[in-house]
C-alpha cells in the first residue's frame, strides 16, 4: 500500500473504510439527525469549545469564505496576518468580497511576531477583523496563536483563524484562545476523506453575522444552525465523509485529545531528528516547527521532482513539493491524523537511499 505522507488529503485507517462503504440514507430522516448531533457533539469536545459547531460540504477553501462572509462588509478593513500560501489564500478571499485588506506579512519559515501584530492593531482602530493562519502548511510553521488571539482581544477584534492543518492535532482550546470562528477540514488531522469544512462560530461572531453584508448564500451560518436544530443541513451533505468522521472521531475520543496531541509532537520531533540525522535542514524556524508538517530545504544539487519520483516509484512513499514560490525548494512530510513513528521511520529510511541518487551530496 502506498504511503500517503502529505499534508491532506491523510490515510484513512481500515474502520473508517468500512464506515464508507455502506448504503446512501435519507439526509432528512431521523437516523441521519442521530448521526449529525453525535458527530456535532464529539467534533466540539475536539474542538474545545461550547461555541456551535457546522459541518459544511466543501473544502477547507469553502470555510475560510464562511469565515469572512458572515461576518464582514465590503469597506470592513481586516488584518491580514500572514506567513505563507495560505495566510496570502485567505487575505484573497477577504479582499474578492470587498474588504479592505491591510496586510501584515512575514518572511515565508518564519511565525508572525506578536508585537507587530499588536502594533498593527494600534496604528490603525478601524480595523474590524484579524485573519490568521494557525499552521501554515506551506511553510511548516505554527504561528503562537494564543499570543496573536491575546493581541487581536485586547483591541476587541474579532478573530478569524484557518486551523485547517491543526484543529484535532495540535492544541487548540477553541474557547480558551478565544477564536470567533476556527475552521478545519475533514482530510487533514481528522483521519477522513475530503468533503468536509467544520466551523465554530463564537457568539461574537454571531453579533458580526447579524450586521455582516457580503453576499451569502451558500455558506450562511443561519441556515446551517436553523436546519441543525432539525437534525439537517440545509443543502445535501457529504453524507459518505460524516458516515467516515462518525467513526473516526470515537477512534480520537478514545485515543483522548491529549494522546493525540502528545502523539504528533513526539511522530513531528521524530521527522526533525530523522531529517537532520541525513544532514538536512528544516526550513521551517525550529522554535515554531509544525507538529502536523515538516518543511525541508532542498539543499544544493537535489533534484526534489526527481526524488519524490523514485520515493513514489520504488517505496511507494508519496511526499509533497513547495507550493508556489517554494517549488523545488523544499520538500514537505505530512504527519497528521493516522499516523506513527514507525511510518517516519520508514519514510526516513527510503530517503536516506534515494537522497544520493537525486543528486544530493552531504
Ligand atoms: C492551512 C491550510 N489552509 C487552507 C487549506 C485549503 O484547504 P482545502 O484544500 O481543503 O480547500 C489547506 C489545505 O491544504 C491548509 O493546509
Amino acid at each position: 500500500m502506498e504511503q500517503l505522507r502529505i499534508p491532506g488529503p491523510t490515510p484513512v485507517p481500515d474502520e473508517v473504510l468500512k464506515a464508507m462503504s455502506r448504503q446512501m440514507i435519507n439526509h432528512r430522516g431521523e437516523e441521519f439527525w442521530q448521526i449529525i448531533d453525535k458527530v456535532t457533539a464529539n467534533l466540539k469536545q475536539l474542538f474545545q469549545t461550547k461555541n456551535d459547531v457546522f459541518m459544511l460540504t466543501g473544502s477547507g477553501t469553502g470555510g475560510m469564505e464562511a469565515a469572512i462572509v458572515n461576518t464582514l462588509s465590503p469597506g470592513d478593513k481586516v488584518l491580514s496576518v500572514s506567513i505563507g500560501a495560505f495566510g496570502e489564500r485567505f487575505a484573497t478571499i477577504a479582499e474578492q468580497f470587498g474588504a479592505e485588506v491591510i496586510p501584515l506579512r512575514f518572511e515565508w519559515g518564519k511565525a508572525a511576531d506578536v508585537d507587530a501584530v499588536r502594533q498593527a492593531l494600534h496604528a490603525e482602530p478601524e480595523i474590524k477583523a484579524v485573519l490568521v493562519t494557525h499552521n501554515e502548511t506551506s511553510t511548516g510553521v505554527t504561528n503562537d496563536l494564543a499570543s496573536i488571539s491575546s493581541a487581536a482581544k485586547e483591541f476587541d477584534k474579532l478573530l478569524l483563524v484557518d486551523a485547517i492543518s491543526s484543529l484535532g492535532s495540535l492544541n487548540l482550546p477553541v474557547d480558551n484562545w478565544h477564536c470567533d470562528v476556527a475552521v478545519t477540514g475533514s482530510q487533514k488531522g481528522w483521519m477522513a476523506p475530503p468533503g468536509l469544512a467544520m466551523v465554530s462560530v463564537s457568539s461574537e461572531a454571531w453579533q458580526a453575522h447579524a450586521k455582516a453584508r457580503m453576499p451569502r448564500f451558500y455558506w450562511d451560518f443561519a441556515q446551517a444552525k436553523s436546519y441543525l436544530k432539525e437534525g439537517q443541513t440545509p443543502w445535501t451533505p457529504a453524507i459518505t465523509t460524516i458516515f467516515a468522521l462518525s467513526i473516526s472521531l470515537e477512534m480520537m475520543l478514545k485515543e483522548g485529545l491529549p494522546n493525540v496531541i502528545a502523539r504528533h509532537a513526539r511522530v513531528a520531533e521524530a521527522a526533525r531528528v530523522g531529517v537532520k540525522s541525513l544532514g538536512l535542514s528544516l526550513f521551517a524556524d525550529e522554535k515554531y516547527a509544525s507538529n502536523t508538517v515538516t518543511a525541508i530545504a532542498a539543499p544544493d544539487g537535489l533534484d526534489v521532482n526527481k526524488m519524490r519520483k523514485i520515493l513514489r516509484e520504488e517505496h511507494q512513499i508519496v511526499l509533497a513539493g513547495g507550493q508556489q514560490k517554494l517549488n523545488g525548494k523544499i520538500f514537505r512530510i505530512g504527519h497528521l491524523g493516522w499516523v506513527t513513528e514507525e511510518d517516519i521511520e520508514q519514510v526516513i529510511s527510503a530517503l536516506k537511499v534515494v537522497l544520493p541518487q537525486a543528486g544530493f551530496r552531504s
